[in-house]
């Protein structure tokens, strides 16, 4: 397989949408938008999905939507916009929808204070019927999440929380600008423990400068020490040409092709040997874990924070950059700041692009997700689900025929199954079905834009 990962070094979506983003257009805007959120059905539970775009310092590896601000004024201002665009989307829906997943992303979330999160859910549990059992998640930043915030946010209603780790190690540490020692990360999550924030999710990274093997299975010791529900075992993304900040690494410390596969499989052998099951090609949780739960029942999907257990047929995104998933399509918000604000300020919705779906879209979006989150996809029972025919893909079949060579995956009758130890290929796998991305370029040939497949 080591090999293999040299053989197909290509650059392929992550699939947390299908289409994915850089297929979104903006012939979709506020008024679709409207529209597509009047039709909702209020029988379907919704989840909530809010961007908060600001951090104190950048970490070089960083390849999120985010801002450095070292005061609260522009953090105070984004949130009275937030408040605003709460009011704006709920005025649109049909009724008074319930939520009941909820999810705080960023950049870091942290860098509200405990009052204006307070807020914030306050308006929420007005304008949605939060239910008592509703998931509230958040991202948060250990450097800092003081007591007084974790306090502040357990009051709130939180139940979960992912945590920013990515390693352990002084040197790596030094070279991605985030000093984060273990004493930190362990005191931030003693503090969620006793507060009632029991559900941990660990986020670690292989493929960072200076890692080695050895540093990242000590790494995964480290973390399991600390017994985190769900641990997500994230590859370097190195895309200088997307994130200016990222030259800030230098190329030459940057472990290969080869190396990075010997740190993601060792890793995630360890974390299996360790107790933890492994979860599509990045995440580890707990047997007992709904994610682990949800794998077992056949009802994982993937979503734009990664693999959920939730099921809801409309996420709801807040804030800048922000993405919705709605029955129709995908919305996105403006993503430079001052567009988002300058919308809401004009009472419209902050929506730059987007893209409907078509059947053949849901067919395919089945398809991929059904290989990113069991390993494996039955294309005669989804085919017959959209009412066609298996031979229907023979061209992306045949697509498949090397990596079948290669031992990546079987082909069964129309069964495609990817092999426990090729786990980390299912993106090319994937990606044979992507009419999009075979638009505009075979598999083989490099898709400049994304990431590392492996
Ligand atoms: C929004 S951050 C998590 C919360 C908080 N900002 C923090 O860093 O602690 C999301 C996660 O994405 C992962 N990540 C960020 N940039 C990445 C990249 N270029 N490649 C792979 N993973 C990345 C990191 O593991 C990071 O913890
Ligand atoms: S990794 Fe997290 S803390 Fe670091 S810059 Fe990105 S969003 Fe901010």
């Amino acid at each position: 397989m080591n090999q293999l990962a040299n053989k197909y070094d290509f650059r392929v979506p992550r699939y947390t949408s299908y289409p994915t983003a850089p297929h979104f257009h903006d012939g979709i805007t506020g008024d679709v938008a409207s529209d597509w959120l009047g039709a909702l059905d209020p029988a379907e539970p919704l989840s909530l999905y809010f961007h908060i775009p600001f951090c104190d310092s950048m970490c070089w590896f960083c390849g999120c939507y985010t801002k450095i601000v070292n005061r609260y004024d522009p953090i105070a201002a984004y949130l009275e916009t937030l408040l605003k665009e709460v009011d704006l989307i709920a005025d649109k829906l049909p009724t008074r929808f319930k939520a009941e997943h909820l999810h705080w992303g960023g950049g870091s979330p942290t860098m509200l204070t405990p009052k204006d999160w307070q807020r914030l859910i306050d308006r929420l549990r007005e304008r949605f019927d939060i239910s008592e059992t509703a998931e509230i998640a958040v991202e948060l930043d250990p450097r800092d999440a003081t007591e007084d915030y974790i306090k502040g946010i357990a009051k709130a209603g939180v139940n979960r929380a992912s945590i920013g780790v990515q390693d352990f190690h002084a040197e790596v540490q030094e070279a991605i600008n985030r000093i984060q020692p273990f004493e930190v990360t362990k005191q931030v999550i003693d503090w969620l423990r006793q507060y009632g924030i029991t559900s941990i999710n660990m986020d670690l990274m292989y493929g960072l400068p200076h890692q080695t093997t050895e540093r990242v299975i000590d790494q995964v010791d480290r973390a399991v020490s600390l017994a985190p529900e769900r641990i997500a075992l994230f590859g370097y993304a190195h895309v200088p040409w997307m994130k200016e900040h990222q030259k800030m690494i230098s190329e030459a410390d940057l472990p290969g092709a080869d190396a990075r596969w010997e740190q993601s499989e060792t890793a995630s052998d360890r974390l299996v040997e360790l107790g933890y099951v492994r979860i599509g090609f990045d995440h580890f949780a707990h047997p007992d874990d709904s994610l682990a739960i949800a794998l077992n029942n056949g009802t994982l999907h993937r979503n734009f924070q990664g693999y959920t257990a939730d099921k809801a047929s409309t996420l709801i995104g807040f804030g800048a950059s922000a993405i919705s998933s709605l029955p129709q399509g995908y919305l996105q918000n403006h993503l430079p700041m001052k567009s988002y604000t300058s919308a809401i300020e004009k009472a419209e919705l902050p929506v730059a692009r987007g893209i409907a779906v078509e059947q053949d879209d849901l067919l395919r979006r089945k398809i991929i997700e059904h290989l990113m989150c069991d390993m494996a996809v039955d294309l005669k029972a989804v085919a017959q689900e959209f009412d066609t025919a298996p031979e229907n893909f023979q061209a992306e079949l045949d697509r498949l025929q090397p990596y079948v060579e290669d031992g990546i995956c079987t082909l069964e009758e129309f069964k495609i199954t990817v092999n426990e130890d090729a786990r980390p290929f299912v993106r090319l796998i994937a990606a044979a079905f992507d009419s999009y991305l075979n638009k505009a370029a075979e598999p083989g040939q490099e898709v400049k834009r994304h990431s590392r497949a492996v």
